[in-house]
């Protein structure tokens, strides 16, 4: 893209036609998608054959603001988009939608060949934006013969890149038309009314039956009537699928923000994931998903599990457990770097691909990587027909419910869990454990709810500890062994909720470099539960202490060592090493929650995130 100022977008698109009304059904969903981006906003409404447009930087409140609902009480169609801007300013032009002649359209996408379309067009048009999404709109007004369908099929033989589209036309003021590569795209159907998101979460409030565009679908939309049809025009025939998704769950239920509700369901997130997985003796673990792929497990040789973020985090964690129980080897790889690696695909590998929302780009581009390598993939995701799901050779899901947080926590804990009872599962097939190593595995996984409720409940205390930490600056996380990937996550929520820097590091790395930042400024969190490697904890503790630094700790309930030696501490009850990164991490993320709520932050909506990164 050369460097010029152009749009790439991670962003929700709406569309709605029914007799509700418009500006309102749009507002709705757009809220409901604006953990997907929140920099603008904005709606397009077919209005007496005109197309109304109403754009703003900024949240949806602040459309809404704008908008004269009772004016589209009568109105039937109308789009909508909620951006995150990633290049190109936040600019009221720069929002969707865009308008050009009778054409407006929402875009989320990267067109990669812009610059070579966008020479062409402005040769001819003065442009209004910086976006890639204006180009499109240019070039469907200028094949437009009266037939929008048939614009938007000549149109994608032009574009590069990724995209998914709703677009409008002042002259055909009951049309819809939807495009869809790469970028997901959900049609819900509801009765004399037709919903369209970038996700089935949005619609769940009035719909249960759905039609998920696939790649390279291009959906026409009169009134109710849906027709689909690939990128060359021709037919194909539409299915849709009825989803239930628990709508209550996307509500805030009377918390002050949805972290803090989605911290505490996680005792219940934990169990509704693991249940599938546990057969009704408590004896043996299950993973109905395999059945295609059991052969393909069996004679796995070595595994690999790729993410992202949070996600990845939980890879590292399948490492230890993975490897502890199956005695298979394990390597994890962020997904970013994965995919520009040279890797060499060996035989009988399964690589785990683990995305919370199933449409983190770089996620996604991994597993198309491989799968030009004929390697076994799973997707572990939480998100029930994302793309992942339609990628890999099988999918395993967290049920989680709905994560409107953008920073992830009770998908984390339902990932870790699934990678524990993978690890089971997989000693279980080599029996490298025996009947009754399984069933007392299965008999700790089934107390780990009430495990969690019980630190649910310290709540306040984690709380007195974060009012104490708000004015740190810096803050460091230290962890081992399986612990190591939880402290890395504790700095990752810390920074993206609070603002706070925090970095996580393995204990054990401390004198390698870390310990020269010690001092009374920059306090340090340590996981020092009981563990194979306790007593070295407890040897770093001193070494920070000796130097002045400030230490906070999780600790084993009456751990006199840890408490004598610290200024602060979260006890656990006496678990062991593996199930403690579930208590640990519960720990962190309500530190983290508190130390930003103390701050006035946007909790749910950190600055400069999105919950969804669709964008490379
Ligand atoms: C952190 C967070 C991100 C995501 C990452 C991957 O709280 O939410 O780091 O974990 O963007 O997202 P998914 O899991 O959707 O692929």
């Amino acid at each position: 893209m050369g460097g010029e100022e152009k749009e790439e977008i991670m962003c929700g698109i709406v569309a709605y036609y029914g007799k509700r009304n418009v500006s309102e059904v749009l507002l709705d969903c757009l809220q409901r998608l604006e953990y997907r981006g929140y920099d603008s906003a904005g709606i397009a409404i077919c209005e007496s054959g005109n197309i109304d447009i109403i754009k703003t930087t900024g949240k949806i409140k602040h459309l809404r603001e704008k908008i004269d609902i009772n004016k589209y009480s009568m109105t039937h169609l109308g789009i909508g988009h909620t951006r995150w801007a990633t290049h190109g300013v936040v600019s009221d032009k720069n929002a969707h939608p865009h308008k050009v002649d009778n054409i407006s359209l929402v875009h989320n996408g990267i067109i990669e060949n812009y610059m070579d379309l966008k020479e062409k067009i402005e040769k001819r048009y003065a442009l209004q934006s910086e976006t890639d999404s204006e180009i499109i709109a240019h070039l469907i007004a200028e094949k437009y013969n009266g037939d929008l369908l048939n614009s938007a099929i000549n149109t994608v033989k032009n574009l590069k890149g990724s995209y998914a589209l709703a677009i409008i036309s002042d002259k055909e003021p009951e049309t819809l038309v939807l495009v869809k590569k790469e970028n997901p795209l959900i049609i819900g159907i509801g009765e004399d009314e037709i919903f369209v998101a970038s996700d089935l979460t949005a619609l769940t409030a009035y719909t249960d039956n759905f039609i998920i565009l696939e790649d390279e679908n291009i959906a026409k939309i009169y009134k109710t009537d849906i027709k689909l049809y690939n990128f060359n025009g021709d037919p194909i025939s539409t299915n849709s699928k009825r989803v239930k998704l628990n709508f209550q769950m996307a509500n805030k239920g009377g918390y002050k923000h949805y972290m803090l509700k989605e911290i505490f369901e996680q005792p219940k997130a934990l169990l509704d994931t693991f249940l599938n997985h546990i057969s009704n003796n408590h004896e043996k673990i299950i993973f109905n998903e395999f059945e295609n792929i059991e052969d393909r497990i069996m004679s796995s040789k070595s595994i690999q599990i790729i993410g992202c973020g949070t996600s990845y985090h939980a890879a590292m964690i399948g490492k230890y457990l993975i490897e502890k129980y199956s005695g298979l080897s394990v390597s994890v790889d962020i997904a970013s770097e994965f995919r520009y690696r040279n890797m060499t695909p060996t035989d009988n590998q399964i690589i785990i691909f683990i995305s919370q929302s199933g449409e983190t780009a770089d996620t996604l581009a991994s597993v198309k990587l491989v799968k030009k390598n004929k390697i076994t993939t799973i997707a572990l995701t939480n998100m029930i027909s994302s793309s992942i799901t339609r990628m890999t050779d099988s999918t395993i899901y967290t049920y989680a419910g709905p994560e409107i947080g953008v920073a992830s926590t009770k998908a984390f804990t339902t990932q870790i869990i699934i990678l524990y009872l993978f690890a089971i599962y997989l000693g279980q097939c080599t029996k490298r454990l025996n009947d009754r190593n399984i069933k007392e595995h299965i008999e700790k996984i089934i107390r780990l709810p009430d495990l969690l409720d019980g630190v649910i409940k310290m709540n306040d205390i984690i709380s007195e500890i974060a009012m104490k930490c708000i004015n740190y600056e810096h803050f460091l996380f230290l962890g081992r062994n399986i612990n190591y990937p939880v402290a890395l996550e504790g700095a990752l929520k810390l920074k993206e909720v609070s603002y706070i820097h925090a970095e996580g590091y393995a204990a054990g790395e401390l004198k390698h470099g870390p310990i020269a930042l010690i001092s009374k400024k920059v306090p340090v969190f340590v996981i020092a539960t009981q563990s194979q490697t306790y007593d070295k904890i407890i040897g770093n503790i001193e070494e920070i202490k000796a130097r002045n630094g400030t230490v906070y700790a999780i600790a084993s309930s009456g751990d006199k060592r840890v408490i004598n030696l610290v200024d602060g501490f979260v006890f656990i009850p006496s678990v062991d090493e593996d199930l403690s990164i579930f208590p640990n991490t519960v720990i962190f993320q309500l530190f983290a929650y508190h130390c930003a709520n103390y701050l006035g932050l946007d909790v749910d909506q950190p600055r400069n995130l999105a919950k969804s990164v669709t964008v490379e």
